[in-house]
């Protein structure tokens, strides 16, 4: 039966991870997925949510499925993050919310979402964008197209490229814009520059899908969601797809939400009637450990106010990193202008190395990065840098 099947090729991002497991160099470095590593270097379980842990050991009573769509509680204070209690939107009932596993799972309910009630229309997707996008709408049965984003030589964003290809886009056409910490280049709209890109996109009829992995990671909590208030502002429709992974470190707990904001709450209603529908055909219904962390953790104040501070020492460490990154490099010799990278924000840097550099990086130096050339910054650590920026100053030398 499986004679004529050829091997899959291993996932770019993932795929890195089980390789790098396998090498059995001392030295080995991996700074391919995107997971916060803290000064020694481990993945720490937060100090809020293992306390959170605690209580809901003692407390919890039974391991009941939950509802299609996720505890309510969970759903309404992931409203609260990303868009405010005291909204007009949540007021009136125009925002559901349903938990999903992770925020890879919420763009899949989205997709599955959209081509179900929809039908088949393109989803645009940034130029570059992160790698498991294709695939998520592509397995929803949507078509996949790019925009131009990046732009290489001043290391910004292509800002007039992306405003002209985002009127060109057919109307009805869904748009993916990542809320901040743009994956992979660590590159963000402007809030300026949010406005044009939302006034376009509602004024076109385009339906935006945000991305929204990183919240907490570039400035902070609030001001993370710029990009998402100013689409708001402009548009009366607005899927989210959010994820706990990164800001709670809950990544193997799988706990993430998908979020949409309709024109009325009949609209929204009808929505999530469908969204439950998808969900019920595809996991039925969510696991529930991670997403009782978040809620019992975002409900009590002292809890809270613990986790902000959390998230804001990973921010800090991260960014501490970027400095002491470029530092090294020009201490290593490195004569390139990597100033940039310190201006980056999110968990990525994207360092320009070449697919050649990427594999020589990982083949003499057992340094693993993606081969986009991104960088996951929340992997170094003061330990590692001498001998992460000695690799890269010797395949800058000697690989194209
Ligand atoms: C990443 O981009 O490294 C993360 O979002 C993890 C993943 O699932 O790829």
């Amino acid at each position: 039966m499986f004679e004529q099947i050829k091997p899959a090729p291993p996932d770019p991002i993932l795929g890195l991870t089980e390789a790098f497991k396998a090498d059995p160099h001392p030295k080995k470095i991996n700074l391919g997925v995107g997971v916060y590593k803290d000064a020694g270097g481990q993945t720490p379980v937060l100090a809020s949510v293992k306390a959170a842990e605690e209580r809901l050991l003692r407390s919890e009573h039974t391991k009941n499925y939950l509802p299609i769509d996720g505890q309510p509680e969970f759903d309404s204070v992931t409203q609260e993050l990303l868009i405010g209690a005291d909204h007009p939107l949540v007021r009136a009932g125009c925002v559901v919310t349903a938990q999903a596993p992770g925020g890879t799972g919420a763009l899949r309910v989205a997709g599955d979402f959209i081509a179900s009630t929809l039908g088949r229309r393109t989803v645009w997707l940034s130029d570059p964008t992160w790698p498991n996008h294709p695939g998520v709408f592509g397995a929803a049965g949507l078509p996949t197209a790019t925009y131009p984003y990046f732009d290489k030589q001043s290391n910004g964003v292509n800002f007039a490229g992306m405003l002209a290809a985002l009127h060109t886009i057919p109307v009805g056409d869904v748009v993916l814009l990542h809320g901040c910490c743009h994956n992979p280049t660590g590159v963000d709209l402007q809030p300026e520059q949010w406005d044009e890109v939302a006034a376009v996109v509602a004024g076109r009829g385009l339906l935006p899908v945000v991305d929204f992995a990183y919240q907490g990671f570039a400035t902070g909590l609030r001001e993370d969601a710029a990009g998402l208030h100013a689409l708001l502002q402009h548009c009366t429709t607005v899927l989210v797809a959010s994820s706990y992974s990164k800001n709670f470190g809950l990544y193997n707990e799988r706990v993430g939400a998908l979020t949409i904001v309709a024109p009325s709450a009949e609209q929204a209603k009808t929505a999530l009637s469908h969204i439950k529908r998808v969900i019920r055909a595809n996991y039925s219904n969510p696991p529930a450990h991670g997403a009782q962390v978040v809620s019992l953790v975002l409900n009590d104040p002292e809890l809270r106010q613990l986790w902000e501070r959390e998230v804001g020492e990973m921010r800090d460490r991260i960014n501490g990193m970027r400095h002491l990154f470029v530092e090294t490099l020009h201490e290593q010799g490195v004569e390139h202008d990597f100033s940039f990278i310190a201006r980056q924000r999110g968990m990525f840097s994207f360092s320009g190395l070449t697919p050649d550099q990427v594999k020589a990086l990982r083949e003499r130096h057992a340094i693993y990065v993606v081969g986009s050339g991104r960088i996951s910054v929340a992997g170094m650590t003061a330990h590692n840098m001498d001998y992460l920026c000695a690799g890269i100053a010797d395949v800058l030398k000697t690989a194209k």
